[in-house]
C-alpha cells in the first residue's frame, strides 16, 4: 500500500483508501470533515508549505541544472514545503514531482498543478475576446471543455481562467484575453468557461478547476498601460467589474486569482475589503485565493508594505491563500505567528480552503488520477478536439463590411491572389497565451485557402510584420515592427493587379498584444497600412482579413475597402475557419464585444456610456464631444454582419407595467431578407430613465441567437422581470427602482426598434 493511502487511511476514516478515480465522495460536509482532520495533525511549517506556490524548477530527471533557485525548492518540495506548482507539464515530468509530494513527504499531501490554460491547451481554440464574438454560449463552454480534456490528460488539474475583466480600453494588451465591455455578455461567458472547465464533477479525471481572475478591476488600468493605477467608482466597481465575478461564483468557481493593480489606493492583494469582507464574507466564497504571479512582493513597490515581512501579514490578513512566486510566505509565516503579527486562525482558514479544493478533485483519493500517459497521447490533439475548435473559430469571426458583395468568393475560375506575411504565418494565429501548446502549429490562411483548388491561388508576402529573428517573437520577447522594409511590395502589386479579387491578411503580430503589451496607437502596425493603400491603386477588389488581439484603428480602410472580415486570432484552426468563411461554407454570425474606436482620442470607448448633463449632438460648441472627430465608434458593440441580411420589425410588449411578482413579454420579428441561410444575434437592451445614481444609457439585458433560412420570419420573445433591472443603488445594495424603463431591440448597441414600459413596486 501506498504512503498515501496510509495516511489517508489514518486521518480520513470516511473514504478508505479507493482505486476508482472517479469514485470520490464529493460532499461537503464530508469533505469539512477530512479538512479538519488532515488540518488537525499539520505542523505549522506544513500548513505554510501548501500555501506556497512554485514556478517549475524540473527538467524531468530532477531540479533544473546549474540553478541555485531549483535546488531550493527541490528542497523544499522534499520536505512538504510545497502545496502548488505552476508551468509544470506533461504526465512525465508531474508525475515525477507528485511523488516526492505524495510518497516522500511526511504527510503525503499531493500537489495541485496549475497552468494557464487559457485557450486550449495543446489545440487551441480562438483567444477569448474572439470566443467572446461569437455570442455562443455553448460553443464557448465546450471550447473550455476541450482545454479542460487536454490539460486534464497533460496532468494539469487547475487553469488559471476565465479572466473575467472587463475592460474598455483597446490599448491594453490584455483585452484579447477577456470577453471585452460589457458586464451582461462577460457574466453569462465567465459563467460558461466555468462550466467547460469544471464540468458537473470536479472529482472527475477530465474535469480542472477554474479561476476567476484578475479580482478586481485590472481591465481599468489608467491609459491602458498594463500594471497601471486604477481609479475607478464604486458605482463602476459594482455595476461593471464585479457581476461576471459575482456569475462565476453562482456557476461554482473554485478559486479567485488577486491581481497586480491597486483600487482605491490598495493593492488588490492587499485588500481586505474585496477578498476578506466582500468576496469571503458577503459572497461566502468557501474555495482559495491565489496571488497573482510576485503581486504580494509588489506591494512593495507600489508603497503599501514596507519589507517582504509586512507584505505577508498585509495579504494574508486581506485574505490571499496561497503566494504565486513571491517566496514570501515561506519565509515570513512562521515568524509572524510566532510574535502574534498573524492569528493562527487566519493560516488555518486558508489552509482549509486549499485542502478543500484538493479533496473537492479528488487528489487524495488518488494523487495520480490525471496523470495516464496513454490518454494524454490520446487526447491531445484528438482529432475531435480539432472539430471543435473549428467550429469555434468560424463562429467567431466578424464580418465587418461587405459593400459590394465580393463575399462570399466564387469557389471556381478565379484568380485570387493572397497577401500578407500574416496569410502565411502559423503562429501569430495561436495569439500569445498558449504556453502549453507548440509554436508555429497553427493551419494557416494559404494552406486553408488551397482547399478550394478550382481557383488560381498566387500568394506574395508583400511585407513582413515583425522584423524578430526567424520572424518568430518568444514569450518574453519586443515585437519589433517593419517600419521601413517595402522591398515586396512590387511583387505584391503585379500579383493583385490580374487578380478577380484580392484578399490581404493584416493586422498584429500575436505577441502584440497579451500580457505587459500595451499599444498607444492602435492601426494596422508597421508597413501593412502602406502596403494595403498601394495595392489598392491596382485592384479595388480587396478583402481584408483582420488578424489582431485588440479593436484596431481602421478608419481608412472601411472608407475604401469593399470588404472587411475581423478573424482575430482563432488558434491551431485558423486558416481553414477563414477560408471556409470566405468561401460561404460559412456564413458569419460573430458580434463584436468591443467597440472599434475610431481614434485613440476616443478611449475609453463603449456602449454602455452615461448620458451627461450635455449630451449631443448639438451645433453649438457646449456639449459633451470632440471638436475633431464625432463621438460615436468606428463599429459599435454588438455590431456584425451576415452575407445576408435581416429586417426587424412589429416590437410589441404585452404590458405597460411590470411588478416584482410579474414578468412581461416583448417580442419582435426577424425576416430573412437576403439570399443566404444565416444566424442572426438579436440583443435586446434596456435603459432605465432615472435612478438614484446616473444608469447608462442602455444595458444589454438579453439576445438570443436565431437561425433563418432566406424568406423565412421568427418571431422572437423575450421576458423582462423586476430581477433584470437591479443594479447597484445609491442604498449600496442591489435593488431595482421604481419608473420608466425603454427597450431597444435590434441587430447592435444602436438598435432603435422601442417600447417602453412602468415598473411599479
Ligand atoms: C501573471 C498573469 O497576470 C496571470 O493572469 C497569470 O495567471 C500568471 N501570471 C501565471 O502565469
Amino acid at each position: 500500500m501506498k504512503k498515501y493511502c496510509i495516511i489517508t487511511l489514518i486521518i480520513l476514516t470516511l473514504n478508505g483508501c479507493q482505486t476508482s478515480v472517479d469514485s470520490f465522495n464529493n460532499d461537503s460536509n464530508v469533505i469539512n470533515r477530512k479538512v479538519d482532520s488532515l488540518l488537525s495533525i499539520m505542523t505549522i511549517d506544513e500548513k505554510i508549505g501548501q500555501m506556497n506556490q512554485y514556478n517549475g524548477f524540473w527538467d524531468v530527471t530532477g531540479p533544473a541544472p546549474k540553478n541555485g533557485d531549483a535546488k531550493f525548492k527541490f528542497n523544499n518540495l522534499k520536505k512538504g514545503l510545497v502545496g502548488s506548482m505552476l508551468n509544470v507539464r506533461g504526465v512525465e515530468e508531474i508525475t515525477a514531482l507528485q511523488k516526492i509530494a505524495v510518497e516522500q513527504t511526511r504527510l503525503g499531501i499531493p500537489l495541485i498543478i496549475g497552468n494557464d490554460v487559457i485557450h486550449g491547451y495543446k489545440t487551441l481554440s480562438p483567444i477569448p475576446l474572439a470566443e467572446a464574438a461569437s455570442w455562443d454560449l455553448e460553443e464557448i463552454e465546450n471550447s473550455a471543455r476541450i482545454a479542460a480534456l487536454e490539460a486534464s490528460a497533460a496532468g494539469t488539474n487547475w487553469t488559471f481562467a476565465p479572466m473575467v475583466d472587463i475592460s474598455r480600453d483597446a490599448r491594453w494588451g490584455r483585452v484579447m484575453e477577456g470577453a471585452g465591455e460589457d458586464p451582461f455578455l462577460g457574466s453569462l461567458i465567465a459563467a460558461a468557461r466555468v462550466r467547460g472547465f469544471q464540468g458537473d464533477d470536479l472529482s472527475k479525471h477530465n474535469t480542472i478547476a477554474a479561476t476567476a481572475k484578475h479580482f478586481a478591476g485590472y481591465g481599468f488600468a489608467e491609459s491602458g498601460r498594463d500594471y497601471n493605477t486604477v481609479d475607478v467608482s464604486k458605482n463602476t466597481l459594482y455595476n461593471i467589474i464585479l457581476p461576471p465575478f459575482m456569475a462565476t461564483l453562482d456557476a461554482g468557481v473554485r478559486t479567485f486569482m488577486n491581481g497586480f493593480n491597486e483600487l482605491d489606493g490598495v493593492p488588490v492583494t492587499g485588500s481586505l475589503f474585496l477578498q476578506r469582507d466582500l468576496l469571503k464574507g458577503e459572497w461566502n466564497f468557501d474555495g482559495f485565493v491565489i496571488s497573482d504571479w510576485g503581486s504580494i512582493q509588489e506591494m512593495i513597490p507600489h508603497g503599501y508594505a514596507k519589507d517582504g515581512a509586512h507584505a505577508t501579514e498585509l495579504a494574508i490578513k486581506a485574505g490571499s491563500d496561497m503566494d504565486m512566486e513571491s517566496h514570501l510566505y515561506i519565509k515570513n509565516i512562521k515568524e509572524l505567528v510566532e510574535s502574534k503579527k498573524l492569528d493562527i486562525k487566519l493560516i488555518d482558514d486558508a489552509v482549509s480552503r486549499i485542502l478543500r479544493v484538493k479533496f473537492e478533485l479528488g487528489l487524495f483519493d488518488d494523487p495520480y488520477k490525471y496523470l495516464n500517459a496513454e490518454r494524454e497521447k490520446e487526447v491531445l490533439y484528438h482529432p475531435d478536439n480539432q472539430k471543435g475548435v473549428l467550429e469555434m473559430a468560424k463562429k467567431s469571426i466578424v464580418l465587418l463590411k461587405n459593400k459590394t458583395n465580393l463575399l462570399p468568393l466564387k469557389k471556381e475560375n478565379q484568380t485570387i491572389a493572397l497577401i500578407g506575411a500574416l496569410a502565411n504565418d502559423n503562429n501569430s494565429p495561436l495569439g500569445n497565451w498558449r504556453t502549453n501548446s507548440d509554436n508555429n502549429s497553427a493551419i494557416t490562411v494559404l494552406e486553408g485557402m488551397q482547399a478550394y483548388p478550382k481557383n488560381k491561388l498566387i500568394y506574395k508576402r508583400g511585407a513582413d510584420v515583425n522584423l524578430n529573428k526567424g520572424g518568430v517573437v518568444k514569450f518574453h520577447e519586443k515585437v519589433i515592427i517593419n517600419e521601413n522594409d517595402k522591398s515586396g511590395f512590387s511583387t505584391a502589386k503585379s500579383a493583385a493587379k490580374n487578380a478577380d479579387v484580392v484578399v490581404m491578411v493584416l493586422g498584429e503580430d500575436g505577441f502584440q498584444s497579451g500580457e505587459g503589451r500595451s499599444r498607444t496607437s492602435i492601426g494596422i502596425p508597421g508597413v501593412q497600412q502602406e502596403l494595403l493603400e498601394e495595392v489598392y491603386k491596382v485592384n479595388k477588389n480587396i478583402v481584408l482579413v483582420l488578424m489582431n488581439g485588440r479593436p484596431l484603428n481602421i478608419n481608412w480602410a472601411d472608407k475604401n475597402i469593399p470588404s472587411i472580415v475581423e478573424a482575430w486570432q482563432l488558434g491551431t484552426q485558423t486558416g481553414n475557419a477563414v477560408a471556409q468563411v470566405l468561401y460561404g461554407d460559412y456564413n458569419p454570425s460573430g458580434k463584436l464585444p468591443m467597440s472599434f474606436p475610431r481614434s485613440v482620442g476616443q478611449i475609453p470607448i463603449y456602449y454602455n456610456y452615461k448620458n451627461t448633463g450635455r449630451p449631443g449632438p448639438k451645433k453649438e460648441i457646449f456639449w459633451s464631444h470632440y471638436n475633431d472627430e464625432v463621438n460615436t465608434p468606428l463599429y459599435p458593440f454588438g455590431y456584425g454582419l451576415s452575407y445576408t441580411s435581416f429586417e426587424y420589425s412589429n416590437i410589441k410588449i404585452d404590458n405597460k407595467n411590470l411588478t416584482p411578482d410579474e414578468t412581461l413579454n416583448v417580442s419582435v420579428d426577424l425576416k430573412n431578407s437576403g439570399n443566404y441561410s444565416g444566424k442572426e444575434v438579436v440583443q435586446l437592451y434596456i435603459k432605465d430613465r432615472f435612478a438614484s445614481v446616473t444608469r447608462p444609457v442602455r444595458e444589454l439585458k438579453g439576445f438570443e441567437m436565431v437561425s433563418l433560412n432566406p424568406g423565412e420570419t421568427k418571431t422572437i420573445n423575450f421576458e423582462i422581470s423586476e430581477s433584470l433591472l437591479k443594479f447597484y443603488t445609491a442604498n449600496e445594495t442591489w435593488e431595482s427602482e421604481s419608473g420608466f424603463f425603454d427597450i431597444f431591440i435590434g441587430t447592435n448597441s444602436n438598435a432603435n426598434l422601442k417600447e417602453s414600459f412602468e415598473l411599479i413596486k
